[in-house]
């Protein structure tokens, strides 16, 4: 099959899809199974890319991966982990992020860890400098080679306290997964608070793990000596859910997505609603499309959680171009995810790029010359163009500037898209999209 879709723009997409467990809990709750003592069963599993990943990384540490991803259930057994082989392990390097939370389960499981170099999306420098501070500070020995990093635990982990110079989400699931089980009170200061680390948190409790929440950025785990399996439904995908929202809204479209969850999405609800979306919520999902016509701006940034996320930046600000009116994006969390807008300017939107923090505080990119600032003025009609999937958000974000677009457009790399999007093509048939693969 090619990596390549033709789309046919301007039609409004109009029916129902839906999401199920969250891409950034599920992997995450994937790597808690080897904490185990006795086998997990996860729920809700998408058929993303990143899971199939995972799976295989966990496999290669003699985890049994039973069940079917097409039933979203999958069962492990960590009963015989064991140390992988360089060469295998390395084989997966480049294909994710996730290998770096390997390590403190491993570290408790078998003393030592190897991971390869890191992949994910190119959304900015994305260091790990923050998770080599925390492993160092539990006791561990981090060494870095050519083919990637070398950890050692000559004795169990010991609990510590931990300051993150930002409250970044891998590094908090770094320190959860590493304080459960080493010896002693942890607690972390400025730590990341999304939906799905609670739910990653929730996960840990069922396995037998002891961590409060507190209101001021503030997690302490108190260390058990065992934990067992658990059984859980993921979360749902709240990137995914807005990522259709602006999908309807930016193609004058309707779409219902079964799935959502609105206290995991109230911050993108009230920007959605500003800009002229409406939407209505039921038991089961959010029904998302375009309101009045009315002159709407908003001044925003993303920001960790309670704040907006960086994840519906982009499918955003394609939504912006088709908005009345003119806004402003800061982006505070990565400095180098404005770059996609390039291609939507070249489809005839008008997006102008900034290196200054505009409409709201500076943050940690202010005067270091990333242009991470960007105004947008809408409503412009978008012309069909060949276009290259830069990472995965931008890239969902390019379909939907396609599919509001008048004319053809070329689409290449939609391959990356798999990573976090279900089936997305199937739910493009369901919402009515004309395209063709190739
Ligand atoms: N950072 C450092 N040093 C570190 C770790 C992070 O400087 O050691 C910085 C990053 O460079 C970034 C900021 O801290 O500027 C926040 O990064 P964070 O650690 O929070 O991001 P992450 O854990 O690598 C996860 C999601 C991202 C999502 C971010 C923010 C997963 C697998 N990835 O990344 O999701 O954007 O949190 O919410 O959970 C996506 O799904 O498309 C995606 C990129």
């Amino acid at each position: 099959m090619t990596d390549v879709l033709t789309v046919h723009g301007g039609h409004p997409l109009k029916g129902d899809i839906s999401v199920r467990g969250a891409k950034n809990l599920v992997s995450k709750a994937m790597v808690a199974t080897l904490l185990g003592e006795s086998p997990s069963t996860l729920r809700a599993i998408p058929q993303i890319a990143d899971v199939r990943i995972v799976s295989g990384l966990l496999e290669l540490h003699g985890v049994h991966v039973t069940g079917g991803d097409a039933l979203g259930e999958l069962h492990f057994d960590p009963t015989n982990v064991e140390t992988a082989h360089v060469a295998d392990i390395d084989a997966h390097a480049g294909s994710s992020r996730i290998p770096i939370l390997f390590c403190g389960p491993l570290l408790h499981r078998l003393g030592e860890a190897f991971i390869p170099d890191l992949g994910g999306c190119r959304i900015g420098e994305r260091p790990i400098d923050y998770h080599l501070e925390v492993l160092r500070q539990f006791g561990a020995l981090v060494e870095k080679r050519p083919e990637g990093l070398r950890l050692a635990a000559p004795q169990r982990l010991q609990g510590t306290k931990l300051t993150l110079p930002y409250p970044s989400v891998g590094s908090t699931e770094q320190v959860l997964l590493t304080a459960v089980r080493a010896a002693g009170l942890t607690e972390l200061s400025n730590a990341a608070i999304e939906p799905e680390i609670l739910d990653l948190i929730a996960v840990l409790q069922k396995m037998g793990a002891i961590i409060s929440v507190d209101t001021d950025r503030v997690i302490r785990i108190e260390g058990v000596d065992s934990l067992q399996g658990f059984t859980h439904t993921a979360m749902p995908d709240r990137i995914e859910a807005a990522s259709w929202a602006c999908a309807a809204l930016a193609t004058h479209g309707e779409i219902y997505v079964e799935g959502a969850r609105q206290p995991d999405m109230m911050t993108f609800l009230n920007v959605f609603r500003k800009i002229g979306g409406a939407f209505e919520v039921d038991d089961a999902g959010i029904r998302f499309w375009r309101g009045g016509d009315a002159q709407r701006s908003v001044v925003l940034e993303t920001d960790v959680h309670p704040g907006f996320m960086t994840d519906w930046q982009q499918p955003l600000v394609v939504a912006l171009t088709q908005t009345r009116g003119l806004s402003i994006v800061h982006e505070t969390v990565y400095e180098n995810r404005l770059g996609f807008t390039q291609a939507l300017v070249d489809m005839g939107a008008t997006i102008q790029l900034y290196r200054e923090c505009l409409g709201g505080l500076p943050c940690r990119f202010g005067q270091r010359n990333f242009k991470h600032s960007a105004v947008v003025s809408g409503p412009t009609p978008l012309r069909g163009a060949d276009i290259e999937v830069p990472d995965l958000r931008g890239g969902f974000s390019y379909l939907i500037a396609a599919l509001a677009a008048e004319g053809t457009s070329t689409v290449r790399g939609i391959d990356l898209i798999y990573r976090g999007y279900e089936q997305f093509l199937d739910k493009l048939d369901a919402v009515g999209a004309r395209y063709e693969r190739g």
